[in-house]
């Protein structure tokens, strides 16, 4: 993944806010990154236009070699869905489906509908270690078992890069640092992992830090 020159302002009221001012980031394949910041630096904005969530208002953006600057919407949705896991702090789970339907759910958006298999989505499940609560409702579940839920949903299509935007940031500390050592066994199978944090502890579990302030990165 390859970000060069990233810029995204936002207007609130008659006030600009230029939450990114020109970042550049390479991260290559099998990395674990953490960008580190205070809050208001830009790390969600950064990680939002990463995952094709926004589109910035300026530079260059290239996720496998291919650069997303002119194509459509419907192809970016398109390419968000099969290439980019998104973890939030807030684990956004559906609280009507249980386990396994959560983390079917982008099998089921996806272009390729019959990789909509069950086995994908118990294999998800096993590796973040929850095949015990695969019937369960996210109400039926603690912080910690939710966000490993958000997380097999976020590898369920093997993205090419997974994005996490706090993902301890609900959690207590044990909890959170047991969120970690998910991460750390995902990286090491070979998951390359985006992530942001205001958290020095959290972070140093990554391989190499990157420093955010007022939109750029140190
Ligand atoms: N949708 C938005 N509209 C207006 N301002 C925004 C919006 N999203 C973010 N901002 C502003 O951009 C700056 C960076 O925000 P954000 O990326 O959320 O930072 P962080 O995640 O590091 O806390 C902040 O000043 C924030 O208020
Ligand atoms: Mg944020």
């Amino acid at each position: 993944m390859e970000a060069r020159n990233l810029r995204k302002s936002y207007t609130r009221g008659l006030a600009r806010v230029d939450a990114i001012k020109g970042i550049d980031i390479t991260v290559s394949s099998g990395e674990f990154v953490a960008i580190m910041g205070p809050s208001g630096s830009g790390k969600s904005t950064l990680l939002h236009i990463l995952g094709c969530l926004e589109r910035p208002d300026a530079g260059i953006y290239l996720l496998g070699g291919r650069d997303f600057s002119d194509i459509s919407d419907r192809e970016l949705s398109l390419i968000r869905a099969e290439k980019i896991g998104f973890v939030f702090q807030n684990f956004s789970l559906i609280p009507h489906l249980n386990v396994a339907e959560n983390v079917g759910l982008p099998l089921m958006y996806s272009s390729q509908q019959d990789r909509a298999d069950e086995e994908s989505v118990l294999k998800v499940i096993e590796q973040v270690g929850l095949a015990h609560r695969v019937g369960h409702l996210p109400v039926e579940l603690s912080g910690g078992e939710m966000q490993r839920v958000a997380i097999a949903r976020a590898l369920v299509m093997t993205p090419v890069l997974l994005l996490a935007d706090e993902p301890t940031g609900n959690l207590d500390s044990k909890t959170g640092s047991e969120i970690m050592e998910l991460f750390c066994r995902l990286h090491e199978g070979g998951v390359t992992i985006l992530m942001v944090t205001h958290d020095i502890q959290v972070a140093s579990r990554a391989e190499r830090i990157l420093n955010l302030k007022d939109g750029t990165i140190q």
